[in-house]
């Protein structure tokens, strides 16, 4: 029996790849003009990080780490951990007050695979780290969503929440609890659960009946301080006066302990149940929480899965056409030798070019020269040895021109 792809993985053949660097470039280009600078981190980091850093109440920590060696290693589930880890590691406060990073890379959590959600998969994100000003915040939204318009996407939905910081949010989970304390045999096992351990998760819960609960329940933006909610409005007004359309959503809480005050995500209907394209939120307390000194910050990740699946629905994507520029067909061993040496001698400067390795007939070679959407075909046969010169022909119209020394082709081809 062959061997299969694990569960919950996926392998990119060319096709997907190409689209996929079409992404990426794309990515890197809107990150550039913002300014942003490129990290890179190991694809695994101590379990303790992720522990410290999202929380270990979270699903993500409590049930889907791919954690080995004795625990001491973890697969990353998310990027902000580690961003966060180098940027204390390396002092990079220092270098700059104000560090603004992106990242591309893969991920790995055990979840239940389904549309959209695999065990490992890609994401493009960015954290900025050093400022608390609205600016910043709404730098970060405006940045997700040049992204998102940049390709084309049209229909999906901006939502913004602010979740306070830890002292606000304890007074209102005692009313919260206060409230839910009459339901709680009414309430999803998960519910239950996290009642006890993390009751912000509640208000994410799906389930019907806890909806229905959670619709008469106190609501957590009453609950903040002045300052809090003033600091939202600025930042609502700047996304208004930018033009950014979006929505306020009290009940968005997102997955991650280290969430203060702004959170946000891009939904979109087309993605049925995992709904997110993007989420973010400002993070004030995890630099010191990871060892560093109290740093304001922000940040967000985009599943490149996902944006890729309203791409392709929504014919966004391009189509594989980096073709060769020139097949070089060849008749006999002699001739075989002379093309492999002028493949190489144009690969030299550039040409993207191909001959053949199957030992075809000159009229299968033709085929596989149409098949593969060559631009040129030239045939070397003993005439051409001899003399070094070639008939360059177009595929696409026929036309042919002599090309009186080879070394000459390179130019025809430009
Ligand atoms: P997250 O919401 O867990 O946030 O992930 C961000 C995006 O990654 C999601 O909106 C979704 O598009 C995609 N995603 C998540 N899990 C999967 C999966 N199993 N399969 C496919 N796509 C998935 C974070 O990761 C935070 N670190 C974002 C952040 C950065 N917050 C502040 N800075």
């Amino acid at each position: 029996m062959p061997i299969q792809k694990p569960k919950g993985t996926y392998d990119i053949l060319p096709e997907k790849a190409f689209q996929r660097n079409f992404l990426e470039k794309k990515v890197r280009e809107i990150f550039n003009t913002f300014n942003y600078s490129e990290i890179r981190t190991p694809a695994f980091e101590k379990t303790e990080l992720f522990k410290r850093g999202i929380g270990e109440e979270t699903d993500i920590v409590s049930k889907e780490m791919y954690t080995f060696k004795n625990d001491e290693f973890t697969l990353k589930p998310e990027m902000t951990a580690p961003v966060i880890r180098a940027y204390i590691e390396y002092n990079l406060g220092n270098e700059s007050p104000l560090q603004k990073l992106f990242y591309i890379c893969n991920m790995f959590r055990r979840e239940r695979p389904q549309a959209g959600r695999f065990r490992e998969f890609s994401q493009f994100g960015a954290e900025s780290i050093g400022s608390s000003d609205p600016y910043a915040d709404a730098e970060m939204i405006m940045l997700a969503d040049t992204i998102i318009r940049g390709f084309g996407i049209k229909d999906s939905v901006i939502k913004i929440n602010t979740i306070g910081g830890a002292e606000e949010r304890e007074i209102f989970f005692k009313e919260f609890k206060n409230y839910l304390s009459a339901y709680l045999n009414e309430l999803s096992p998960d519910s239950q659960r996290r009642f006890v351990i993390n009751p912000l998760r509640i208000l994410d819960s799906k389930n019907p009946r806890d909806r229905e609960i959670l619709n008469d329940a106190p609501v957590l933006y009453q609950f903040l301080n002045e300052s809090t909610k003033k600091n939202f409005e600025s930042i609502l007004l700047i996304l208004n006066e930018n033009g950014i359309m979006f929505e306020t959503d009290y009940m968005l809480v997102r997955g991650f302990d280290y969430y203060t005050s702004t959170t946000f995500e891009f939904l979109s209907d087309r993605l049925g149940a995992q709904n997110a394209l993007l989420g973010g939120g400002r993070y004030d307390m995890l630099v010191q929480q990871l060892g560093g000194k109290p740093t304001p910050a922000i940040g967000f990740a985009a599943g490149i899965e996902r944006i890729l699946m309203i791409m392709e629905a929504d014919n966004l994507l391009p189509v594989k056409n980096d073709f060769p520029k020139l097949f070089i067909a060849s008749i006999g061993e002699e001739s075989k030798k002379f093309s492999f040496k002028l493949l190489e001698t144009l690969r030299k400067k550039g040409v993207k070019c191909e001959t053949d390795f199957l030992g075809r007939s000159l009229k299968s070679q033709m085929k596989e020269a149409n098949r593969i959407n060559a631009e040129y075909v030239v045939v070397i046969g003993d005439e051409e040895l001899k003399s070094n010169s070639v008939m360059l022909k177009k595929m696409s119209d026929g036309s042919e021109v002599k090309v009186t020394d080879t070394d000459n082709l390179e130019n025809y081809l430009k």
